[in-house]
């Protein structure tokens, strides 16, 4: 994949002063989508859309399991500049494939592993549109679209899915199919439909199998929210998070360690789930419930040679789903997020990555030392966030304290000899829509 990200390793500074990724505002985001769309393709375009990356704040390798995630929305998003045209042809071009114009063809593209295969980012946006169509939502029409995107590629925060989202919320608008809504009046039994598409373009044109948390995170977020997502029934509910208020941030640290879905690790885990899923008789393990917990661990360990190894992913998934339920209950008792009640959404964090950490066996030494640094540094909690093998950590921590975690953070990985990691403030953000 190779658009723009102001945040590749390359751009950022070489420093020992943490390095903050910045997000485009809204006018930035559409001046430079504007300018590559109209200096590529000779004119205007019929709008400029947006689309957020996402951290999820608690309830990772859940959502394949049916069980509950809490992302929200980063101020971090794909900006896309679209044009409908007339026929089926679809013309793509970012900041770094300006030189040469992607062209393909809606009737001639397909799955991964067909002749029709669509290859690199082109694959999330073509995807979209072949996804409406097997969906049954289109006919839709062919498209000139520039991508200018501020989500850090590669760093587990979603970039993929903050690019299918500005796509299908384009594509909704200029073929008229009535599903997004606008921003301030989301249709959300509409964007759970296009969810359902940008998955389809994720796990059967990109070939990663991922589980549709990000989907639902850039399409139905809500500013100032955390979105608990039901991912058996894709029921919703918002859950106020007004960090700031209560003095407190959640610094995101982009690790940079390599992090890729399409690769098999996260593959392996999911298969891991369904094969202990079919052994203890359920579709989806969210039908294990705490209770249930031991006698299916002890089944489990019986079943075979891989027992052990299944023990310990499926007490992860079960006890996350638990940890989930209770930040949820937690955040939405109308109490002030502070004292003991910060101190529990502090632990929760804390086990849900020791969780990820040995019985999930997700993370890496990167993201081991950030959590770690970030502690004792004095964040109230800390957690990797999206499916692991690299990516982002996420620090809650007092908003007066954010520098010096993550001075903390810098400090540490130099002792390790890791290259620098990149720092980003999530601040629960809108989801999906139109900018102009
Ligand atoms: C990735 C996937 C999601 C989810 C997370 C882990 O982000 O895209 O579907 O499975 O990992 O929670």
């Amino acid at each position: 994949m190779s658009y723009a990200s102001t945040s590749s390793p390359e751009s950022t500074p070489a420093s020992h002063e943490p390095f903050f990724s910045p997000a485009l505002t809204a006018e930035e985001g559409v001046a430079a989508a504007t300018e590559l769309f109209r200096e590529t393709f000779g004119c205007d375009p019929d709008g400029v859309w947006h689309a957020p990356g996402r951290v999820n704040v608690i309830g990772e390798h859940t959502d394949y399991n049916g069980g509950l995630a809490l992302p929200i929305a980063l101020p971090h998003r794909a900006h896309m500049a679209l044009r409908r045209r007339e026929d089926r042809t679809i013309r793509l071009v970012s900041p770094q494939t300006r030189e040469t114009i992607d062209v393909l063809d809606l009737d001639q593209i397909g799955p991964k592993g067909t002749p029709g295969e669509v290859r690199h980012w082109n694959a999330y946006v073509a995807g979209v549109a072949w996804a409406l169509e097997q969906d049954g939502l289109g006919p839709v029409a062919g498209f000139d679209a520039a991508l200018y995107s501020c989500v850090p590629l590669g760093g587990g925060l979603s970039s993929s899915a903050a690019l299918e989202a500005a796509t299908v919320v384009a594509l909704d608008e200029v073929n008229d199919l009535g599903l997004a809504g606008t921003v301030e009046e989301p249709d959300d039994a509409g964007r759970a439909r296009l969810v359902h598409s940008c998955v389809r373009a994720e796990n059967e044109m990109a070939g990663a199998p991922t589980g549709g948390m990000d989907q639902s995170a850039s399409l139905r977020c809500q500013e100032g929210h955390a979105l608990e997502l039901d991912c058996r029934t894709g029921e919703v509910a918002q859950v106020p998070l007004d960090l700031a208020s209560a003095g407190l941030a959640l610094l995101v640290i982009d690790t940079k360690a390599k992090h890729s879905l399409v690769d098999g690790q996260y593959g392996a885990r999911r298969a891991a789930c369904e094969k202990a899923a079919s052994l203890l008789g359920v579709d989806l393990l969210v039908e294990v419930s705490p209770t249930d917990l031991p006698q299916a661990l002890a089944r489990l360990e019986a079943s075979g040679e891989d027992g052990p190894e299944l023990v310990k992913r499926v007490r992860h998934v079960v006890t996350e789903i638990q940890r989930t339920r209770d930040l949820v209950a937690l955040l939405s008792d109308g109490r002030e997020l502070s004292g003991d009640k910060l101190a529990q959404a502090g632990a929760l964090l804390d086990a849900s990555h020791e969780s990820l950490r040995y019985d999930y066996e997700c993370t890496c030494p990167e993201l081991d030392v950030a959590v770690d640094a970030a502690r004792a540094a004095g964040a109230h909690g800390a957690r990797m966030t999206g499916g692991g093998f690299g990516g982002s950590a996420i620090a809650l921590v007092d908003a007066d304290a954010v520098e010096q975690v993550a001075r903390a953070v810098v400090a540490a990985y130099e002792r390790e000899g890791f290259g620098a990691p990149a720092f980003l403030d999530a601040l629960p953000s809108a989801p999906a829509g139109r900018l102009v």
